[in-house]
């Protein structure tokens, strides 16, 4: 039977750690011997722009032997007319799997239910689980573990935040999440991760308490893609969630520093954290490219 990526919890804890084994061993570049995706097509289905979540799979599906067809809604038929549906049972016929970058992760849903090969969440507005399997796979190379690890989110509570909360529950990573009344992470979400055994996850409104003693400080753009009419309010709600050599100072002296980018320097971040040696975002971004790999494998295999 298909299986599907459309979120953290599609995966158990065992397979995490797996991927993450596995995605390791591919960037060590020993293990040349795999292309599990020769003589296969994998389709990118796009509804907003993307810099390395398009990259890192086209360079991914190409490098494990296949090939990466990438299309817009202004390009297929969709747009016209066609329903979900039919364009998943027809995209079926032609290709190995389909990532899928939409607004509604409903979008999402619907085309894993119609389409007969797998179907992975390349971002909606709800999840972003590719970018957390990546954070995980840094977080294990940088600190040598998951579990027991404080990472602390400082920001917008928003999709990427959502598939933290459900790494954090699988793989004991603990997490302080800080972000101002009004742009809280799901509820749902939060309340089913918090509820998994061992798992701890905590709202604060002060990012300071947040970042008290944490391994890991990470924040994520205040605007995500579709949210442009609210910016202005929400930058003015967020200024004081900005992550700063003062905020650092709260975190352990060798906290690592991420951020999925890209980033809007100035605003949640400033330039002098984002170069400082505590960074590690062009880790995280690399590591974008070898857990999607690991994880086209182990769907594709
Ligand atoms: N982090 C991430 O998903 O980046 P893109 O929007 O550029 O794909
Ligand atoms: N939260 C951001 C992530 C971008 C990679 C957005 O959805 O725009």
């Amino acid at each position: 039977m298909k299986r599907d990526f459309l979120c953290i919890n599609n995966l158990s804890a065992a397979e995490i750690e797996r991927l993450i084994k596995r995605a390791v061993e591919l960037k060590s570049g020993k293990d040349r011997s795999t292309c599990p995706l020769i003589g296969k097509s994998v389709g990118l289905f796009f509804e907003k722009p993307s810099t390395r979540t398009r990259f890192s799979f086209e360079a991914g599906i190409y490098q494990l032997g296949g090939q990466p067809i990438y299309l817009t809604p202004k390009e297929i038929q969709l747009n016209r007319g066609e329903s979900i549906a039919d364009t998943a049972r027809v995209l079926s016929r032609y290709l190995s799997a389909l990532v899928l970058r939409t607004y509604k992760h409903s979008t999402i849903e619907d085309f894993a239910s119609y389409a007969d090969v797998p179907v992975i969440n390349g971002l909606s507005d709800a999840h972003h689980p590719c970018q957390a399997l990546a954070d995980l796979m840094t977080i294990y190379e940088k600190k040598g573990r998951l579990n027991g690890i404080k990472l602390a989110y400082v920001g917008d509570g928003n999709n990427v935040v959502n598939s933290l909360m459900e790494a954090a529950a699988r793989t004991g990573l603990q997490l302080a999440i800080a972000c101002p009344e009004g742009h809280d992470p799901s509820a749902d979400i939060l309340k089913a991760s918090q509820s998994a055994a061992g798992s701890s996850i905590h709202i604060t409104r002060d990012p300071h308490e947040a970042a008290d003693s944490a391994d890991v400080v990470y924040t994520d753009v205040w605007v995500s893609m579709g949210q442009e009419q609210e910016a202005e309010a929400k930058k003015q709600k967020l200024r004081s969630y900005q992550i700063n050599s003062n905020l650092m100072e709260r975190a352990k002296k060798d906290a690592i520093v991420m951020l999925c980018l890209p980033a809007h320097r100035g605003e949640e971040i400033t330039d002098e954290v984002m170069d400082s040696p505590l960074s590690v975002v062009f880790d995280q971004a690399e590591n974008r490219l070898h857990t999607e790999k690991a994880l086209l494998e182990s769907l594709l295999s």
